[in-house]
C-alpha cells in the first residue's frame, strides 16, 4: 500500500486517479442533512441523504457507531433505528464507503445527537426496573428522586411493537418508599418475544421532574407463576413428585427447586433441577406442561411436605434471576400420625386444664382441713363484754355478717370450731 501511495506523490496526480480503482478516504464525501426524531417514547432514528456528487461507480454504504465507537454497523440504508433509553444525550457518527468491508476507511464522520433531557436531573425518579410476571404484566417500581416534593404525581407512559399508541398505566401501588404501577401485556403475539422491548418513561403529571426511561426486553425479568403439585407418590423407596408447569412457559426454559421438608426431622432438603424427568411408568402421559422428579431414599412411613418454585433458565432467556413464588405444600406419608398428633395438640391442654382445676379446687378444701382458720381472741372477748360502745355494735354486726357467709362456703368442721370457742 505504502508503495503505490509513494509513486503516487512521486509521479503525476493524473496517474494516480486512473489507478485508483480502490476508492481513498479522501475521494468519498460526507453524507448531507444527517437528522434525529424520537418516536413513540424511546424509538430513535437518525436519517441523512447520499453524498453530493457521488462517483456511479461506488456503491454507497453508510458507516455509523455512537459515541465510544460502541454499535459499529454498515448498511446501505438511509436510516438507523435504534431503541434507546434516553435518559442522556446519545450521538451518532455516520460515514459513507463503498463496500461492505471494515477496514475501509470512510468518508469524514457527520454527528447527530438526541436533544439533551430536560429538567434537573436530581428529580429523576431512580433504580427504575421493571419485573415481567408470568410473561402476561409488567410491574414497574421506583423510588422518588431527591428534589421531588412527597405529593408528586407520577405517571407511567409504555409501549411495544404490538400497540398503536404510547398508553398509560393506571394501577399504581405505594410500597412503602417504593412506588409502582403494573400494566398488563396480554396483546403480546407470542411469537417472536426476543425481538419485542418495552420502552417504559416515568415522570410527573405536571411536568416538573425529568423523565427518566427504560428498555425493557420481554426476554429478561421474567418471573414466572408458581407451578401445581398434581401427584406424590411412594414407589420401591423413591418419591415422585409431578407437577404443571406455569401457563405461558416451555418446560425446557425453566428451572426448577424442589423443597422436601421430613417431619421427622424437622429439616427441610432442596433439589435444585434444570432437566425434570422420571422413568417411571406410573408416569402420567407425556404432556410438555406435566414434569416429574424423583427423591430417591424415601421412607413412606414418614410425613413429607413437598413444595416447588420454578425459574427462567438462559437457554430462552436472558437472565435467571427471579424464582416464582412456591407452590401450595403438599403431603404425603403417614397422615394418620399427623391427625393424631394434631387431636393430641388440642386435647392435651384441655385435658391439663381440667386436671388443674380439680386439683386446685381439692386442695383447697385440704387446706382448710389441715389448717383451719385461727379464731380472732380479741373480737371473741369484746363479744363478752356487753355493747355499751357504738363501735361494739358495729363489730356485732360484722361479726354475724362474717359468721353467716363462713357457714355458707366453710366446711362443717369450721363451724364446729367456732361454736366450741363461743361457747
Ligand atoms: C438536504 O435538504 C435540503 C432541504 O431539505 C434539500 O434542499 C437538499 O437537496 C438536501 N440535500 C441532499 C443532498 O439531499
Ligand atoms: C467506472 O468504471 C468503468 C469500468 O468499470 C470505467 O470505465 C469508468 O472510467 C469508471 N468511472 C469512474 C468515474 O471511475
Ligand atoms: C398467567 O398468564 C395466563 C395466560 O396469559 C393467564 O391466563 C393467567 O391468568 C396468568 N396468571 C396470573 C396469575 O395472572
Ligand atoms: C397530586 O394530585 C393531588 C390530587 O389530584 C393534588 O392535591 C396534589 O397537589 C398533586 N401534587 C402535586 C405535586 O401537584
Ligand atoms: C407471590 O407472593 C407474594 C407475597 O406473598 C404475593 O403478594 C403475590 O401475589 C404472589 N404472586 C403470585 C403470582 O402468586
Amino acid at each position: 500500500m505504502e508503495r503505490p501511495g509513494r509513486l503516487c506523490a512521486l509521479w503525476a496526480l493524473l496517474l494516480c486517479a486512473r489507478g485508483g480503482a480502490e476508492p481513498t478516504a479522501e475521494s468519498q464525501m460526507p453524507v448531507t442533512n444527517l437528522s434525529v426524531s424520537v418516536e413513540n417514547l424511546c424509538t430513535v432514528v437518525w436519517t441523512w441523504n447520499p453524498p453530493e456528487g457521488a462517483s456511479p461507480n461506488c456503491s454507497l454504504w453508510y458507516f455509523s457507531h455512537f459515541g465510544n465507537k460502541q454499535d459499529k454497523q454498515i448498511a446501505p440504508e438511509t436510516r438507523r433505528l435504534e431503541e434507546v433509553a434516553l435518559n442522556e444525550r446519545i450521538c451518532l457518527h455516520v460515514g459513507t464507503q463503498c463496500s461492505t468491508s471494515e477496514s475501509e476507511k470512510p468518508s469524514i464522520l457527520k454527528e447527530k445527537c438526541t436533544p439533551p433531557p430536560e429538567g434537573d436531573p436530581e428529580s429523576a425518579v431512580t433504580d427504575l426496573q421493571c419485573v415481567l410476571h408470568n410473561l402476561s404484566h409488567m410491574k414497574c417500581s421506583w423510588l422518588p428522586g431527591k428534589n421531588t416534593s412527597p405529593d408528586t404525581n407520577y405517571t407511567l407512559s409504555y409501549w411495544h411493537r404490538s400497540l398503536k399508541e404510547i398508553h398509560q398505566c393506571e394501577d399504581f401501588i405505594r410500597e412503602g418508599q417504593h412506588i409502582s404501577c403494573s400494566f398488563s401485556l396480554t396483546k403480546m403475539p407470542d411469537s417472536n418475544l426476543e425481538q419485542h422491548n418495552v420502552q417504559i418513561m416515568v415522570r410527573d403529571y405536571e411536568g416538573k421532574i425529568r423523565p427518566s426511561y427504560s428498555i425493557v426486553p420481554l426476554t429478561s425479568h421474567v418471573k414466572p407463576d408458581p407451578p401445581h403439585i398434581k401427584k406424590l407418590f411412594f414407589q420401591s423407596g423413591n418419591l415422585y413428585v409431578q407437577w404443571k408447569n406455569p401457563q405461558n412457559f416451555s418446560s425446557k426454559c425453566l428451572a426448577y427447586q424442589v423443597e422436601l421438608y421430613n417431619s421427622q426431622t424437622d429439616m427441610s432438603v432442596t433439589f435444585y433441577t434444570e432437566e425434570a424427568k422420571c422413568q417411571n411408568s406410573d408416569f402420567e402421559g407425556n404432556m410438555e406442561d406435566t414434569i416429574c422428579f424423583m427423591v430417591p431414599g424415601v421412607l413412606p412411613d414418614i410425613l413429607y411436605k413437598v413444595r416447588i418454585r420454578v425459574k427462567t433458565n438462559t437457554l430462552c432467556y436472558e437472565d435467571d434471576i427471579f424464582w416464582s413464588n412456591w407452590s401450595e405444600q403438599e403431603s404425603i406419608g403417614s397422615k394418620t400420625n399427623s391427625t393424631f398428633y394434631v387431636i393430641m395438640l388440642l386435647i392435651i391442654p384441655v385435658i391439663v386444664t381440667g386436671v388443674i382445676i380439680v386439683l386446685l379446687l381439692y386442695l383447697k378444701r385440704l387446706k382448710i382441713i389441715i389448717f383451719p382458720p385461727i379464731p380472732d381472741p380479741g373480737k371473741i372477748f369484746k363479744e363478752m363484754f356487753g355493747d355499751q360502745n357504738d363501735d361494739t355494735l358495729h363489730w356485732k354486726k360484722y361479726d354475724i355478717y362474717e359468721k353467716q357467709t363462713k357457714e355458707e362456703t366453710d366446711s362443717v368442721v369450721l363451724i364446729e370450731n367456732l361454736k366450741r370457742v363461743s361457747q
